[in-house]
């Protein structure tokens, strides 16, 4: 096998594993002056289509952007707003933005980690709980605020959460 049908084959796989739309965006995005200047949309749309980024994610977007596998591994690592694993059936987002912060969302935070025994960015091992941090939700008025799945959870203490997550634990 000569150089370039293995690389002709490599960039094969890379675009099955990602979506047509995204191969469309990251075609375009080459298309302009600096496409690495695009990695994090990409990224962005990736996590969107599959919930996370998975390492033959990543790979693939390292070949289809001719941007270094670690470069690519090192931004979707440093950004916590990027999963590198699949999230939990329910995700609990608690709110660390400046006002939920002031109300006590720090401690709130910490009873999640307690209770679920994970913590900010890991995924219970029954895959039932993803617990992040997220900024501001815009309903500062009704802090500290947590959302799990879709729902918004406002004025939450502490001793509220094994209650809360129970609700959850139920549910199917
Ligand atoms: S700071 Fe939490 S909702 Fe605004």
């Amino acid at each position: 096998m000569n150089k370039i049908s293995l690389k002709d084959e490599i960039l094969a796989k890379a675009r099955k594993e990602l979506d047509k739309d995204i191969l469309d965006f990251i075609n375009e995005s080459l298309q302009k002056e600096h496409p690495e200047s695009f990695l994090i949309a990409v990224l962005h749309k990736v996590q969107e289509k599959y919930g996370y980024l998975s390492k033959d994610h990543l790979q693939a977007v390292a070949y289809l952007m001719n941007i270094p596998a670690a470069k690519v591994s090192g931004v979707a690592s440093f950004y916590h707003l990027f999963h590198l694993k699949p999230k939990g059936k329910f995700v609990v987002s608690v709110c660390l933005g400046t006002a939920c912060f002031v109300k006590g969302a720090e401690k709130l935070a910490k009873k999640f980690k307690e209770e679920l025994g994970v913590d900010l960015g890991q995924t219970t091992t029954d895959g039932r709980f993803t617990l992040v941090n997220t900024r501001c939700l815009g309903m500062c008025a009704m802090a500290p605020v947590v959302k799990v799945a879709e729902d918004i959870h406002s004025k939450v203490t502490p001793d509220q959460v094994p209650a809360l997550l129970e609700k959850y634990s139920q549910k199917s």
